[in-house]
């Protein structure tokens, strides 16, 4: 079977004036496909965006005006990265939460249906797997996430997989670790680079919760982007975590944020947060096989260029 290229197709990017969006928008249109972007600009920034893009102001929970869009553009592939993103925020709110990344993505599920279009899912791989599950996590550990954040996201991502029975679709699901890069907004837990990076250039010391050996699986923005290229273009459905594997430490990160910035960086330590994970990483194996993607960028690499954009004072256009 002859795979679809992505520079004949129509492309529409939710989330797409965010932090991850706006890069995967710059290299579709790189790729030469014909990209229109939804998004409120809530955390988003036009400034992120081309100055010639199609650009909508709609909300995904807005039923109506989803449907005028994507009838109107007609979309082959749609990237859903619209959410609602802060953890905390969904444990005050949950029915908030719920309303736009549950009730956002079965909108989009619906209206994608109209015009046949394939729906690729940001969903997340960090806030999924619960504290006992094995390091680097699967897609076969049962999910057991600490926050609505993750319990929606996991919804969304049964919906997904309901249409592909229901409706024959393909559509797919990444599990996303934590992301980081140029354009992150330095606010949440998931934008810690971008926020250590700004405390070191500024000559202040970062604020480390708990005793900094808790670990992630920091995924670098322009690998990500590359899993989505590749999951537009798949000849499957399904869902596949998105990580390097690797465990690093908040230790770590000071480390080579410290090495980056040529000093060392002393951090000050507060308590640690109730509820917060030890250990996360994921294992992407199966992404490797079937997407034929894997995280290219080594941790010192992706950090010295956050590093490099922090120090150019955060530009809105800066590339991964
Ligand atoms: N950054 C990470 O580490 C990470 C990890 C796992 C999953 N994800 C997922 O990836 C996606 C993108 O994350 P990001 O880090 O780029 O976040 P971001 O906040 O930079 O981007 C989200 C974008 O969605 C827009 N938006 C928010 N609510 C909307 C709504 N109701 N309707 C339309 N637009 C809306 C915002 O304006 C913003 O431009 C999200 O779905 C997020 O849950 C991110």
């Amino acid at each position: 079977m002859i795979r679809p290229r992505l520079a004949a197709m129509r492309a529409l990017v939710t989330g797409g004036a965010g932090f991850i969006g706006s890069h995967l928008t710059d290299a579709l249109i790189a790729q030469g496909a014909t990209v229109t972007v939804l998004d409120t600009l809530s955390s988003g920034r036009r400034a992120r965006l081309p100055e010639d893009i199609d650009l909508r102001q709609v909300d995904v929970t807005d039923t109506w005006a989803v449907s005028a869009v994507i009838e109107e553009v007609r979309p082959e592939v749609i990237f859903h990265l619209a959410a609602q993103i802060d953890v905390r925020a969904s444990v005050a709110d949950p029915a908030h939460d719920a309303a736009v990344n549950i009730g956002g993505t079965i909108t989009l599920l619906e209206a994608a249906r109209t015009v046949n279009a394939r729906l690729v899912f940001a969903s997340t791989g960090g806030a999924l797997y619960g504290m006992e599950a094995p390091i680097p996590s699967d897609e076969q550990v049962p999910p057991a996430p600490e926050a609505p954040y993750g319990t929606a996201k996991y919804c969304a991502e049964q919906y997904l997989a309901l249409f592909n029975r229901l409706h024959g679709t393909r559509h797919i699901a990444l599990r996303l670790g934590n992301v980081y890069g140029p354009r992150q907004d330095p606010s949440g837990e998931a934008g810690v680079v971008s926020i250590f990076s700004g405390r070191a250039h500024e000559g202040h010391e970062p604020t480390i919760f708990g005793d900094g050996t808790q670990t992630r699986d920091y995924v670098y923005v322009g690998d990500v982007v590359t899993a989505f290229l590749a999951a537009g273009t798949a000849e499957q459905g399904g869902t596949w975590n998105i990580g390097t594997g690797r465990e690093t430490s908040v230790l770590d990160l000071i480390k080579h944020i410290g090495q980056a910035a040529g000093r060392e960086v002393e951090p000050v330590f507060a308590p640690a947060r109730p509820g917060e994970l030890q250990r996360s990483a994921l294992d992407a194996t199966a992404a490797r096989n079937d997407l034929g993607w894997f995280s290219a960028t080594p941790i010192d690499e992706g950090i010295n260029r956050v590093y490099a954009w922090v120090r150019d004072g955060r530009p809105d256009r800066a590339t991964p």
